[in-house]
């Protein structure tokens, strides 16, 4: 795993810079894209410059709340990206955590990333180590399902809406993230600190499931400085 840490200021921009080059090399990549409070800022830079229209999307996760709600990934990435891109997505993909049998809409989804897997799958760190909604607790090979929320995650989500009281969702699979040809973490703010810490010194498992990106072939993982002020 690779460690590239960049002053705050300059954090969103220089990302920016590599997803953007990373597009205009393979412009038909299969991406996963993540949501929340980390990526925003990236998107935002990335949007004028970003032409995703040979591009299929995936949405990494979705909190099991109704539709429209703020918290909701799909609204964030309405709101955080799709609005701002001069060129969208050729196709796009998500989660749809309403549907009446969430095994068989998992499969769905996983049907769709099909054998190819993903090329690029863009994470954001959970203050728990979650990536995705892969809370502590999950093994490596665990599936794209529905899960229960950790108490931490269901307080986090109340940071998107304070009305929002989301106790499961769905997420990629742990193991197509660990498939995935390549993954950049994102880690910003100094309330990431402790967690960046472990997942980069602490034991490899399943306490903190970030940490299983420290065997990836290709991971990167992509702090500010504020996140990593000794790394
Ligand atoms: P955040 O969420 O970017 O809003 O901090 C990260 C995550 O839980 O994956």
């Amino acid at each position: 795993m690779y460690l590239e840490v960049y002053e705050d200021h300059e954090w969103a921009d220089l990302v920016a810079e590599m997803w953007t080059s990373f597009m205009q090399r393979r412009p038909d990549a299969r991406i996963c894209l993540p949501t929340g409070e980390t990526p925003r800022p990236l998107y935002a830079s990335s949007a004028p410059n970003l032409d995703l229209s040979s591009t299929t999307v995936f949405l990494l996760d979705e909190f099991d709340l109704p539709r429209g709600s703020a918290a909701r990934c799909d609204s964030m990435f309405e709101q955080d990206l799709l609005r701002l891109l001069v060129r969208p997505p050729k196709a796009q993909h998500r989660l749809r955590v309403e549907a009446s049998d969430a095994d068989a809409e998992c499969s769905r989804f996983d049907a769709i990333i099909g054998k190819g897997g993903l090329d690029l799958t863009i994470l954001g760190l959970g203050g728990n180590g979650h990536i995705g909604l892969n809370e502590p607790g999950t093994s490596m090979d665990s599936p794209t399902r529905m899960v229960d929320l950790s108490p931490a995650t269901t307080r986090a989500a109340k940071r998107y809406d304070a009305d929002a009281n989301a106790l499961r969702g769905m997420t990629l699979g742990m193991h197509r993230i660990i498939e995935s040809d390549e993954v950049w973490l994102l880690v910003t703010g100094s309330h990431k600190t402790a967690v960046l810490e472990r997942m980069l010194s602490g034991p490899i498992g399943p306490e903190l499931p970030a940490s299983y990106l420290r065997d990836h072939p290709n991971a990167t993982v992509f702090a500010d400085r504020s996140a990593a002020p000794n790394l």
